[in-house]
C-alpha cells in the first residue's frame, strides 16, 4: 500500500494550487508606488495563464499599515491606499470570471490600536466592558511598573505595553497590535459577522492569520520556559501558556458551521504554527479547518532527511483525519527560496531576513534549487501555496538599506534582526516600465533591486527556459495528470530521492551527477536538460 492514497472527496481545495497575492506589492494602478486592488483586477488574466486555482490576498483592510497590514482597524472596509469595497467586489467578479477562487486574510488574534474599539478601551477604565475586549491587566511590582507576566514579543522585546493609567496590554506582535480576548462572547460574536460579511459579498474562504495564539491560558501564567524558547515553543514540550491552547477548537468548529451553511466550497486554511503534525491534525479535523499551512514542509529548507520526515509526518498526520496536506516554500515572511536555499539560512533565520552586512546567498545555486524544490513540491499530492514572484525565480532583495525598512522586527531588535522587507518588494512586470511595471511611475514603497530587470514577467514569457515557463509547465501537467488528486510513495531515499505519484517519478538529485533514470523525460528543473540527471536537479518521468 502507498504511504498515501488519495483522500476522499473531490473539493478544490484539496489539491488546489492557491497562488498568495501580497496586495502592497503586485499591481500598481493608481501610481503611488503601493499595488491596489484595481492591479490586481487588471493582472488576474496573468494569474489565469500561469494555471492556479485560487488566489489568497493578506490583508487590504483599513489599517495603520504598522505590520503591512496585518493590523486592522477595521475589519469590512477597504483601506484607501488599496482602493475601496467597490474595487474588492469588481476584483471579485473579474477573479470569478476566470474561474479563480478567491481568499481572504482573517486576522483574528489582534487588531490595531487604532481599532474604535482599542481606542474605546484606552479611554474606559480598567474592570471596564471596553478593556475586557481585549487584555489588559495590572503590572507586577510595588507599582504596577513591572510587565504582568514574561510574555516575549514575536518581533522582541516584551509582550505588553503600560498605558497611562498604569495597566498593561498585551501583544504577541508589535504594540500597535493588541491581542484580542477571545475569551469574550462579544469578540466571539464580532469575528462570526465578520464572516458573513465577507462571504456574502462572496469570497471562496479565509486564509486565518496566527490561530494558534487566539487562545491563553486561564489567567495568563509565565511562560514557563522563555528563557530557551523566547517568544516561541520548544517541540514536544508542553505547550506555553498562548499557544495552542484547546479552547480555541471550538471557535473553529464555530466558524467551519458559518462556512459550511454558504452554499460552494468555501474554505479555511489556518496559518497554524503547531507541531508536532500529529498535534496539528487535530486542527483538520472535519468539523474545523479544511486545511493548514505545513510549516514542517517549509522549515524542513533544502535537507534531505529532513524533508523525508516532513512528507512522512504530514502523510500520516493529515491522513489520519482526512484532511489534505498541504504544501509551501514561499510566503511574505520568510526569505524567498531562491535566496534561501543559495545559503545557510536555517528556519531561525528564515523571518529575520538577511541585510547587507549578512553572508550574501550563492544566486546560482539559489535559483537552481529553488527550481528543483518547487518542481519537487508540485509533484506532490495534496494542496500548494505559491508566494507572488516565485513563479519568476525572484530572489530577495538583501542589500535594502536600513532607511527603507518597514517591517516592525528591524525597529523592535534596533535592526539585528532585519526582518521580512526583502521579500516583499514590488513585483517586475515589464522590463521597459517604469518601476519595472509593477505601476505607471517609477514610484516604488520599497525600491526593486538592479536584478528584478532581467527577471521581468516579459521577458520570462518569451524565454523557453525561463523560471515562468517552467512553473507553467509544471502546473499544466500536475493537472492533466492529476498529480494534486494522486498518491504518494517513496521509490528510493538515497541520494537519489525519488517519489511516485499517479504514473509519474519525481526524483530529485542531492549527490553528484549521474547517469538518467529509466523513463520518459516530463520535466526537468534545469534550463537545459543533457544525459545527466544533474546534482541538485529534480525531474518528472513518467514510466
Ligand atoms: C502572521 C503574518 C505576518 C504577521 C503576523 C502578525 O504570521 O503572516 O505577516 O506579521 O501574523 O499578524
Amino acid at each position: 500500500m502507498p504511504l498515501h492514497e488519495p483522500t476522499a472527496g473531490s473539493e478544490w481545495w484539496r489539491s488546489g494550487i492557491i497562488y498568495q497575492i501580497y496586495p502592497r506589492s503586485f499591481a500598481d494602478h493608481g501610481g503611488d508606488g503601493m499595488g491596489d486592488l484595481k492591479g490586481i483586477t487588471n493582472r488576474l488574466p496573468k494569474l489565469k495563464e500561469l494555471g492556479i486555482d485560487a488566489v489568497w490576498l493578506s490583508p487590504f483592510y483599513t489599517s495603520p499599515q504598522k505590520d503591512a497590514g496585518y493590523d486592522v482597524s477595521d475589519y469590512r472596509d477597504v483601506d484607501p491606499l488599496f482602493g475601496d469595497l467597490n474595487d474588492f467586489d469588481q476584483m471579485l467578479e473579474r477573479a470569478h470570471e476566470l474561474g479563480l477562487r478567491v481568499m481572504i486574510d482573517l486576522v483574528p488574534n489582534h487588531s490595531s490600536d487604532q481599532h474604535e474599539w482599542f481606542q474605546s478601551a484606552l479611554n474606559s477604565k480598567p474592570g471596564s466592558k471596553e478593556r475586557s475586549y481585549y487584555h489588559f491587566k495590572d503590572g507586577k511590582g510595588e507599582n504596577g511598573e513591572l510587565p504582568p507576566n514574561n510574555w516575549q514579543s514575536m518581533f522582541g522585546g516584551p509582550a505588553w505595553t503600560r498605558v497611562e493609567d498604569g495597566q498593561w496590554y498585551c501583544h504577541l506582535f508589535d504594540s500597535s497590535q493588541p491581542d484580542l480576548n477571545w475569551e469574550n462572547q462579544v469578540v466571539r460574536d464580532e469575528f462570526e459577522d465578520i464572516l458573513r460579511f465577507w462571504l456574502d459579498r462572496g469570497v471562496d474562504g479565509f486564509r486565518v492569520d496566527q490561530p494558534h495564539a487566539m487562545a491563553k491560558a486561564q489567567g495568563l501564567p509565565d511562560h514557563p520556559y522563555v528563557a530557551e524558547a523566547g517568544a516561541g515553543f520548544i517541540e514536544g514540550r508542553e505547550s506555553p501558556p498562548m499557544w495552542f491552547q484547546d479552547s480555541v477548537h471550538e471557535i473553529f468548529r464555530s466558524w467551519r458551521n458559518i462556512l459550511d451553511s454558504y452554499p460552494g466550497d468555501r474554505a479555511m486554511c489556518g496559518e497554524a504554527y503547531v507541531l508536532p503534525l500529529s498535534f496539528m491534525a487535530l486542527w483538520v479535523r472535519p468539523d474545523e479547518f479544511h486545511q493548514t499551512f505545513n510549516f514542517r514542509f517549509l522549515d524542513a529548507g533544502w535537507d534531505q532527511e529532513k524533508l523525508i520526515s516532513a512528507i512522512n509526518e504530514s502523510f500520516e498526520a493529515f491522513d489520519s483525519v482526512g484532511a489534505p496536506s498541504t504544501w509551501v516554500l514561499n510566503n511574505h515572511d520568510v526569505i524567498r527560496h531562491a535566496s534561501r536555499f543559495g545559503g545557510d539560512y536555517g528556519r531561525a533565520t528564515a523571518s529575520d531576513g538577511i541585510g547587507p552586512n549578512n553572508p550574501q546567498p550563492d544566486s546560482l545555486l539559489g535559483i537552481t534549487l529553488a527550481r528543483a524544490s518547487t518542481l519537487f513540491m508540485l509533484g506532490l499530492p495534496g494542496a500548494s501555496y505559491l508566494y507572488q514572484g516565485e513563479e519568476l525565480g525572484l530572489p530577495e532583495h538583501t542589500t535594502l538599506e536600513p532607511e527603507f525598512r518597514q517591517d516592525p522586527t528591524f525597529f523592535r531588535t534596533n535592526g539585528e534582526r532585519v526582518g521580512r522587507d526583502g521579500c516583499r518588494v514590488p513585483l517586475p512586470w515589464e522590463a521597459n516600465g517604469p518601476s519595472l511595471g509593477f505601476g505607471p511611475t517609477a514610484a516604488s514603497w520599497l525600491p526593486q533591486p538592479a536584478g528584478y530587470l532581467e527577471l521581468a514577467r516579459d521577458l520570462q514569457e518569451k524565454d523557453d527556459s525561463s523560471t515562468l515557463n517552467l512553473y507553467k509547465r509544471a502546473l499544466e501537467i500536475r493537472k492533466e495528470l492529476k498529480l494534486g488528486e494522486g498518491s504518494f510513495d517513496w521509490v528510493s531515499t538515497g541520494e537519489l530521492l525519488s517519489y511516485q505519484n499517479q504514473n509519474v517519478i519525481v526524483v530529485h538529485n542531492f549527490g553528484k551527477d549521474c547517469a538518467l533514470p529509466a523513463g520518459r523525460l516530463v520535466l526537468s528543473s534545469d534550463s537545459e536538460q543533457g544525459d545527466l540527471l544533474r546534482s541538485n536537479q529534480t525531474l518528472w518521468l513518467e514510466i
